[in-house]
């Protein structure tokens, strides 16, 4: 039997993972949403793609949470976009309501399954998905460092000419403004970039990455969705197929970095169970600061939602 893939929010994201899923043919995919004939109708699009394709997956459409019993994996993209007329505030109570219901239908149709979460505010809905979902931490987990890190690294490899693939970097902290790049600990060919590029184009670079989530929606009108949909597959290939991938991944930290209680990306190895652990890079004085400081805006954003969702 082929492992089942469930995908909750059909929109932009939540079709571009599904698409992505079955171009890998990880599984037989299941996209959830709320609105009736949008997840019927991607999954007859995508069924036409794979037979064009000759991909042995299924895409099956639903708006009803059953469907998702038995799943292997489920990926959370359900929620709304930061409009310009949303405030912090707004976007923060209304996707927290959405993920808390979201988690406890995982919690009651697929309690065996390791949850991908994507709404934003990532870390935080990471946070609400582990605390209403009840799941281990191992099983929750929440997507963007791969999208930060393509974003990081195009703008390096259009700088120094080199092909993407050569260069490797970490990422730690928020998935927003705080985001921690180490451009000390970010390598092209074993050297250090901060040797190959000037200090104000390597600043300038981290800034560009920052803000390359928002560029996109001005630009486009909406969030990105073809690189959120290649990242998130690449995790859950990292799971079906237990590979072990070291990837970077919101996690609810229990003492790594110093840090506890808190949902913030770190590297982490990837497979069949979920997390099975995660790697502790050595930090300098200014850039343990740094990641300090972003843990903190999320967890101040965790104690927001905590009130939000008493009220
Ligand atoms: P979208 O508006 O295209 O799709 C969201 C879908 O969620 C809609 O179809 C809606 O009907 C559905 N939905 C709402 N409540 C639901 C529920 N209770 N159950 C099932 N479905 C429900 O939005 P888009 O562009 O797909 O973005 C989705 C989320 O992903 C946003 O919060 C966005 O900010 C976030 N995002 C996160 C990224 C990351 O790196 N973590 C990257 C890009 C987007
Ligand atoms: C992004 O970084 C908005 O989180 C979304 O594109």
């Amino acid at each position: 039997m082929r492992p089942k893939i469930s995908i909750i929010g059909s929109g932009r994201v939540g079709s571009s993972v599904a698409l992505h899923v079955g171009m890998k043919s990880l599984g037989d995919v299941i996209l959830v949403d709320i609105v009736k004939g949008l997840p019927q109708g991607e999954a007859l699009d995508l069924n036409h793609m794979a037979a064009i394709l000759g991909l042995d997956v299924e895409f099956v459409g639903t708006n009803d949470y059953r469907d998702i019993e038995g799943s292997e994996v489920v990926v959370v993209t359900a929620g709304f976009i930061r409009k310009a007329d949303m405030t912090r505030m707004d976007l923060l109570s209304k996707n927290s309501s959405i993920i808390r219901e979201v988690s406890h239908k995982i919690r009651e149709h697929s309690p065996k399954s390791k949850v991908i979460i994507v709404t934003n505010p990532l870390d935080v809905m990471t946070y609400v998905a582990l605390k209403y979902t009840g799941f281990e931490r191992r099983r929750v987990m929440g997507f963007s460092g791969l999208l930060d890190l393509g974003r990081y690294k195009t703008l390096i490899a259009k700088e120094l000419t080199v092909s993407w693939n050569s260069i490797e970097a970490p990422i730690l902290g928020e998935h927003g403004d705080s985001m921690v790049l180490l451009p000390k600990k970010t390598l092209v060919g074993g050297r250090r970039i901060t040797e190959l590029i000037g200090r104000e184009k390597v600043e300038e670079i981290v800034r560009e990455t920052k803000g390359m989530g928002a560029k996109v929606i001005a630009l486009k009108g909406w969030s990105a969705s073809h690189a959120p949909g290649a990242g998130a597959a690449v995790m859950v290939d990292s799971i079906v197929r237990d590979k072990n991938l070291v990837v970077p991944l919101s996690y609810y930290l229990q003492g790594e970095y110093g840090l506890s209680g808190v949902c913030t990306v770190v590297p982490a190895v990837l497979g069949a169970d979920g997390v099975k652990r995660v790697i502790e890079i050595e930090l300098d004085p200014d850039e343990r600061a740094e990641l300090m400081n972003s843990a903190e805006k999320v967890r101040q954003a965790q104690e927001e939602v905590e009130r939000l969702l008493v009220e």
